[in-house]
């Protein structure tokens, strides 16, 4: 292969002093006085063509991993060369862009002075090569990176900050949940909230800060998605619980992206979203309420079998209290969303990070369906955030289930869709009204503009004309928009110019269907809201 290279540049280039350099800088010092010497017209003068048999056989032998990036980073320079190599070396060698050797690390080439801007070429493609930028940060690629395109377009989308998306959507309902039913000193919002954290997180944060042994599937490279070996795209919003306990929050809501590797069908997706909530209580705070009465129908600690001391027994009633709590409140915030007839049943679990652990499921059309996981902080997290006088619990919500169940939303990568007929579904005044997913017409639109004069002084309500298609195409119209608004100077009577987006469920509208009604309404505006038609 190197001779290969060297040959290539050496016919490409007229220059020969400026080809040698170049075969230095790639090839190495050693290998030129080897094995070019001063002069070796022996490899100089062969022939055009090159013995793939010799290189494969080479490449067989003795190519290290160095040696293959060399080849690759004078290749970016040689897309010809490249493309011979690659054909030899298969697999080994894998055009992205830019061209990447895996496992390889790039090394320039030694002992030969370079220009200035070959150098910084070379540095540039080498950093690029070797690490990834997100969000402004740098991360060098190793053995554990495994994140493909698709997941890396989806980062910064950030469906539960878009204002109307059914996400945000959801979030806001909770929010609202937990601002009306906990409130602290002068009726101020108990709970924080914070949905803007970064979704790439240390493996520290993901796991060991919540105790997640070192052997614990959940690390596992294929479970998630790697940057390196040290960081990784979060697998759960829990990963920073440790962080935000340590500033000093008691009580928080933390709304964010998630990514697990997963197969994708109508309920799976790469990347999901999540609620974490996490809230701390005093001891005085937690005795000072004292009910007495454990949750319902859960024999939590099997009390009385595993107490001896008085401290023992005091900090299991803490935590029975704490659990009691936490069980009340996601009962309400499940009532709170769905109405307070859906039927919810706790099931125990376990987590490394809570004890005891339970999921939530709700009765959806007769199947019980896990929504949420939960339970009482581990006492070691806490101590380690510098809250150990403190207990508490914790919860993790996946946001798009409840959506979905919610909204009646069919398929998870809806959520994802650009589609207008989409997000215009979502966009209510009000976060509680009610939404029923209509799903999108795999059939055609067809699409008609309406346009007619306001007479001058009066008045015109876009809302009665929304009534009015609405009431002749009824659900052939899927979607009416203002597209145009303009007033004539001299007569300062007003154009108004609408889209009519006709579209059936199931099946496709034909051209005279739509013109009939398309006509009708034409009429209809002028007959019933007094102005004059442009058609
Ligand atoms: N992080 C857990 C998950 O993603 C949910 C959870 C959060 C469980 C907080 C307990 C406490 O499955």
């Amino acid at each position: 292969m190197r001779y290969a290279l060297w040959n290539y540049l050496h016919r490409a280039n007229s220059n020969k002093q400026q080809a040698r350099m170049m075969a230095r800088h790639w090839l190495g010092n050693a290998w030129m006085k080897r094995n070019v010497g001063i002069d070796r017209p022996d490899i100089m003068s062969s022939s055009t063509n090159i013995d793939y048999r010799e290189l494969r056989l080479r490449m067989r032998r003795g190519c290290t991993p160095t040696y293959m990036s060399r080849v690759s980073h004078c290749a970016f320079f040689l897309p010809r060369v490249f493309s011979s190599c690659r054909r030899y070396l298969g697999t080994r060698v894998e055009e992205r862009s830019p061209l990447v050797v895996e496992g390889g690390t790039t090394s320039i080439g030694d002992g030969v002075k370079q220009t200035r801007e070959l150098k910084e070429s070379i540095e540039a493609q080498q950093k690029h090569v070797n690490t990834l930028e997100l969000f402004g940060q740098t991360y060098v690629r190793d053995e554990w990176t495994n994140i493909p395109t698709m997941v890396m377009d989806k980062l910064g989308r950030n469906l539960h900050n878009q204002k109307h998306h059914p996400l945000w959507l959801l979030k806001e309902r909770i929010k609202d949940y937990f601002y009306r039913e906990f409130t602290g000193r002068c009726h101020k919002p108990l709970f924080s909230v914070h949905d803007t954290i970064s979704p790439v997180v240390t493996t520290q944060q993901n796991f060991d800060s919540l105790l997640v042994p070192p052997d614990h599937p959940s690390r596992y490279h294929g479970e998630s998605y790697y940057l390196n070996a040290k960081h990784l795209l979060r697998a759960h919003t829990s990963a920073h619980q440790r962080e935000l306990v340590s500033t000093g929050l008691d009580a928080f809501l933390l709304v964010g992206d998630v990514y697990r590797r997963d197969t994708v069908d109508r309920s799976h997706f790469p990347v999901f979203h999540q609620v974490e909530g996490l809230r701390l209580f005093s001891s005085e705070q937690l005795f000072a309420s004292v009910t007495g009465s454990g949750p319902a129908g859960l024999d939590l600690f099997e009390a009385g079998t595993r107490t001896t001391s008085k401290q023992e027994s005091h900090s299991l009633e803490a935590a029975h209290l704490v659990a009691s709590n936490l069980q009340h409140t996601l009962k309400g915030l499940i009532h709170f969303l769905f109405g307070t007839s859906v039927e919810t049943r706790w099931v125990p679990c376990t987590f490394p990070f809570t004890h005891p652990s339970f999921e939530l499921e709700i009765k959806f059309n007769n199947t019980w369906l896990e929504v949420l996981g939960c339970g009482v902080t581990e006492q070691k997290i806490l101590h380690a955030a510098g809250a150990g006088d403190r207990i508490g619990w914790a919860f993790g919500l996946g946001l798009e289930r409840l959506a979905m169940v919610l909204f009646s939303i069919p398929d998870i990568r809806l959520f994802w869709s650009n589609d207008e007929c989409f997000s215009e579904q979502f966009k209510v005044d009000d976060i509680h009204q009610s939404i029923c997913f209509k799903p999108l017409s795999p059939y055609p639109p067809l699409i008609n503009d309406l346009s007619f004069w306001i007479p001058s002084g009066e008045s015109f309500d876009d809302r009665d004309f929304y009534e009015l298609v609405r009431t002749i195409a009824g659900e052939l119209v899927q979607e009416v928009k203002l597209i145009d608004k303009y007033t004539q100077p001299g007569s300062g009577r007003h154009s108004r110019c609408y889209r009519l987006v006709y579209r059936h469920a199931e099946r496709t509208l034909t051209k005279g269907e739509v013109d009939l009604v398309h006509r009708a309404i034409g009429s209809a505006v002028e007959t019933q809201l007094g102005v004059k038609g442009r058609f």
